[in-house]
């Protein structure tokens, strides 16, 4: 057995093609840097192209390689062309890392059809078309003999946990941790893991400014360590599931939370 291999690529993920969705901020844009320092090719899909541009070229000043795609989660037709456009620049996607997502903060009585169904549309529906897409391709090419298809779902401790002024964002959060388990136990057969990280609260564009109001400040010291957590928290537990070693791991909700959902 080759040690040296397994420390130059713990994590099995060199030359892996990986697509981030939501990679323009927070979130999928750590992703996307941390997966490419390990050796990933990464597609890197969001609607602001400008900011997938600056991501790109930071990952390639740093070595690493990624293609930016302009993608719309809500456009079916946008998914597809997204993942032609990865596809022609990195080679086979074999991993999906749904992360773009949005919420609506406010009352249940004061929240907008709109604002619901929109929330719908990016957190469920975009997940499961993107997942669909991917798990369409990588059935196509064999992942049932490579046991190498992954999707990873990044739900929220919303999934599991009341977060208040966030019921659109809550309800949208459970159905993608349900939809984890069950893409699981339907591609289990098809070689393709699928997962969900349930983050909880790291500061970025989706709730600084409510991080900043009296109401948010008094939620971060409500949390056990009083504190919001770090992205870089997710790091291990995501590139594990991007990567070769965790073909047995399907259909598992992971919390990440720094105990704030406790
Ligand atoms: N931050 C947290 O505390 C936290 C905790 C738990 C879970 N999460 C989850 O983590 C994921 C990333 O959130 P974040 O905190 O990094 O927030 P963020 O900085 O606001 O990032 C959201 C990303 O989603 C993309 N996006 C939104 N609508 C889209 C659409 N229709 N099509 C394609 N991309 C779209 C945005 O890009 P464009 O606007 O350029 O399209 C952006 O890149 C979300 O699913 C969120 O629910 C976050």
């Amino acid at each position: 057995m080759s040690v040296a291999g397994a420390s130059s690529d713990p994590y099995g993920l060199y030359g892996v093609g990986v697509l981030v969705t939501g990679a323009s901020s927070g979130l999928g844009a750590h992703f996307a840097k941390i997966l490419a320092a390990q050796g990933a090719k990464v597609g890197v899909a969001a609607r602001r192209r400008d900011r997938l541009g600056q991501l790109v070229d930071a990952i390639s000043a740093a070595g690493g390689h990624a293609a930016a795609l302009t993608l719309d989660v809500q456009d079916e037709g946008s998914i597809i062309a997204g993942f032609d456009a990865a596809e022609a620049a990195l080679g086979p996607i074999d991993v999906v890392v749904n992360n773009a997502g949005i919420n609506a903060r406010g009352l249940a009585t004061d929240i907008s059809a709109a604002d619901f169904d929109q929330v719908m549309a990016v957190n469920v529906r975009g997940v499961f078309l993107c997942a669909r897409e991917g798990a369409r391709r990588m059935i196509a090419r064999g992942s049932r003999r490579s046991e190498r298809g992954r999707v990873i779902n990044i739900a929220s401790i919303g999934a599991h946990t009341v977060l208040p002024g966030l019921t659109a964002y809550c309800a949208s959060k459970a159905a993608v941790a349900m939809m984890t388990r069950s893409l699981a136990r339907e591609w289990a057969r098809q070689g393709i893991s699928v997962n969900a990280l349930c983050p909880g609260y790291v500061e970025t564009e989706i709730n600084a400014s409510w991080l900043q109001e009296e109401g948010g400040q008094r939620m971060v010291q409500g949390f056990p360590r009083r504190r919001l957590m770090r992205a870089d928290a997710i790091d291990n537990s995501l590139l594990f599931l991007a990567g070769a070693h965790s073909t047995a791991t399907t259909g598992a909700i992971i919390t990440i939370d720094d105990g704030q959902s406790l």
